[in-house]
């Protein structure tokens, strides 16, 4: 199809050009697209697989044909592209990972590193590619889209930090992943009458943090959404937690907080408490997807193609009110998300 604006010679600064949005577009001017790739980008979410898989599956079925581009982005500007049919997602809905690969591409931060890409999508004529991951990922797609390059976005990060949807692909199952692991260590904490003090993924987000807390019964759950006081929200918590013959406790801290380690010895120092930390890193990136997260995934793949077929493109996937939709990229992008204050205030009348 070739959409590409610009060239070397010719190329503005991307971050200032605004992506088409095809809603406002004559359809009938739009040539239909035939080739499609497929890609997954930035940290790896329980459900990737399911989403590529319904990306393929329904494109297929739409007549496409389709291609899976390798590490992200990039293995785009790389030219890591190869065919993808019906049978070479096979047995790939119920494994965590991605079988695509994922990378983060500092190269496509860059508007040289973009316009290699759109030059990639070109030589492989693909008239549209579908992106899946997070924030970051959609920024490159959306680089993409402004320069003339087709694309959709499927969120899928376990941090369910991007605003334009309300679910994103990979959280279900870490958080499950998550609170498993907790009470495991809540056996070991309650045996040695310690305070466990667990680490968890959300470097600028306390979705996790703070649903895992409330479900494992945390005495105290620290996000960055949500200036704390050391004192009162956490030493206060337990010694009076202890005054009521309270042995043990769980302290969570979302990454973009604090350190576990840091935070343990100083509630030991403070409280002669014996505290361990945890961190549980990575594991919650791992793992067969929840149902939750294979049929998100699943359907939003699906919505995806229906965008493509539609000669929509340059469109995010989202979940709002619990049904799939979709939302111009521009328009997402602009978006911000944060935690309910209903959310937190019922973790504060548990805690
Ligand atoms: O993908 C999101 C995330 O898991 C964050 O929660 C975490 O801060 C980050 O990725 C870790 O990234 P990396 O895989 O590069 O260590």
């Amino acid at each position: 199809m070739g959409r590409l604006l610009y060239d070397e010679s010719n190329l503005p600064e991307i971050n200032t050009l605004v992506a088409p949005n095809y809603d406002n577009i004559d359809k009938d001017s739009v040539e239909p697209a035939k080739r499609v790739g497929v890609l997954t980008s930035g940290g790896d979410a329980p459900g990737m697989n399911a989403a590529i898989r319904a990306v393929v599956r329904a494109g297929i079925n739409a007549g496409f044909e389709m291609y899976g581009v390798t590490r992200g982005f990039h293995g785009l500007w790389k030219g890591e592209i190869k065919p993808l049919d019906g049978r070479s997602v096979s047995e790939t809905l119920q494994r965590g990972g991605t079988f695509l690969m994922t990378a983060r591409s500092k190269t496509f931060t860059t508007d040289q590193g973009v316009l290699k890409g759109a030059r990639m999508m070109e030589a492989y004529e693909l008239d549209a590619l579908v992106v899946i991951g997070g924030d970051g990922s959609y920024k490159g797609a959306r680089a993409l889209a402004r320069i003339g390059m087709p694309v959709i976005g499927i969120p899928g990060t376990i941090d369910n930090d991007i605003a334009s949807t309300e679910y994103t692909i990979g959280y279900d199952t870490s958080m499950n992943t998550a609170m498993q692991c907790i009470d495991k260590l809540r056996d070991t904490a309650s045996s040695h009458e310690r305070c466990s003090v667990i680490e968890v993924m959300g470097r600028h987000a306390g979705w996790i943090a703070l649903n895992v807390g409330i479900a494992t019964g945390a005495e105290s759950i620290l996000i960055p959404e949500v200036p704390y006081d050391f004192n009162r929200d956490v030493l206060r918590v337990i010694l009076d937690g202890r005054n009521t013959g309270k042995k043990h406790y769980i302290v969570i801290v979302a990454e973009g907080v604090g350190h576990a380690d840091d935070i343990a010895k100083q509630i030991e120092e403070a409280t002669g408490i014996e505290s361990r930390p945890t961190i549980l890193g990575h594991l919650q990136r791992g793992g067969s997807p929840t149902l939750r997260d294979r049929a998100t995934a699943s359907l939003m793949g699906i919505r995806a193609i229906d965008c493509i077929k539609d000669k929509r493109f340059n469109r995010l996937i989202i979940e709002k009110n619990g049904k799939i939709d979709d939302i111009d990229i521009e328009e997402g992008l602009n978006m911000t998300k944060t935690i309910t204050q209903d959310l937190i205030d019922n973790a504060k009348r548990l805690g």
